[in-house]
């Protein structure tokens, strides 16, 4: 089956933007530096990531005839945010199980940014008091045994939309949209950098570029400090998502590429590149990052141009995701 053969419902505007970063280009004196901004994709409570691997869980919730989306995330989960969009899009109803993953001390971290918003679009927000855990819990388990002992039919979608059959489809697409996008660009981005943590977003797109004609480095930037977990989550889905939309081949070992340094010592804490990259990138561009993903991503980017190992005449795709509503949540950072 090829991916064109999976239904998709469409929620974002069109491709999303992609345009060059040249004030942070030049500084960094190295490769070119674009976006492509996730961040912007559709007019649902900000968007991001998660939007786009909706488009391809919706047709299957619809079809099984679900009414509520059940899924989980931390509190200030980006992920759970967009479900609760999508729910109110397609007329469905949102249970959403929202966890301690961050030991974060903000007093108003469980009221602000994305939680706020997904009580707005009337989801039932549940709060948790498990840690950091991107695997299958009990928390969402009952979640879902509630919708059926109320009589209603639940979809479970599982952090990040993930771990899921369909999870990869959303960045495979991605990876059509950016060959599409280079040839009306006239370029080609050899390297591409994305922030993984639940892993469908990288593995979609090392599923999705393994057929194109041309090879090119995705590099995946952990922002779990879990790097092992992150990698075999990337490689399990990658590998599935590739024979879903029948490759043909197996991948390799070095298609599958997830980077650790970044992170810090705990999920959903920045560290100091993290805010040394928010603030250049801010200064420099107008594009604003968030603390727990795209900030990690962007210090790890800004280092490997620094070091060479991306190198000066490399034209990069930074995979821009979206997140900036937890900031909300972050402004001590900033003060
Ligand atoms: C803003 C943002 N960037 C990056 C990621 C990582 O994507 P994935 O979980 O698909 O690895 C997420 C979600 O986890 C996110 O919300």
């Amino acid at each position: 089956m090829s991916l064109d053969a999976f239904e998709r419902y469409p929620l974002l505007f069109g491709p999303s933007p992609v345009h060059p970063l040249d004030r942070l280009s030049d500084h960094l004196g190295g490769a070119r530096i674009w976006a492509k901004r996730e961040d912007c994709n559709s007019g649902l409570a900000y968007g991001g990531n998660k939007t786009r691997k909706l488009e391809y869980l919706l047709p299957d919730a619809l079809a099984q005839g679900a009414d509520t989306l059940v899924s989980i995330g931390g509190i200030q989960s980006n992920h759970t945010r967009q479900v609760a969009a999508v729910a109110a899009r397609a007329g469905l109803k949102a249970v959403l199980v929202q966890e301690r993953w961050v030991d974060w001390p903000d007093p108003v971290n469980d009221q602000v940014g994305n939680i706020l918003l997904s009580r707005i679009m009337g989801a039932d927000v549940r709060l948790g008091s498990d840690g950091f855990g991107i695997g299958f819990k009990d928390s969402w388990h009952q979640a879902l045994d509630d919708v059926r002992a109320a009589g209603g039919v639940p979809y479970a979608i599982p952090a990040g939309a993930s771990d899921h059959r369909l999870g990869g489809l959303g960045f495979a697409n991605w990876a059509a949209e950016v060959r599409r996008q280079e040839q009306e660009l006239g370029i080609f981005f050899d390297t591409i950098v994305v922030c993984s943590v639940t892993g469908s977003t990288q593995a979609g797109m090392i599923a999705g570029f393994a057929g194109q004609d041309r090879p090119r480095r995705v590099l995946g930037i952990d922002g779990s400090a879990k790097i092992d977990e992150t990698r075999a989550q990337v490689e399990k889905i990658a590998r599935g998502t590739a024979e879903l939309i029948g490759l043909g081949r197996d991948l390799r070992a070095d298609e599958i590429v997830v980077l650790e340094g970044w992170a810090g010592d705990l999920y959903g804490i920045p560290v100091e590149s993290t805010v040394d990259a928010i603030r250049l990138t801010g200064r420099l561009e107008g594009v604003i990052l968030d603390p727990v993903y795209e900030g990690k991503s962007m210090a790890a980017l800004i280092d490997l141009v620094r070091s060479g190992d991306i190198p000066k005449d490399s034209h990069v795709l930074y995979a821009h995701l979206g997140g900036q509503p937890a900031l909300n949540a972050y402004s001590t950072v900033f003060n």
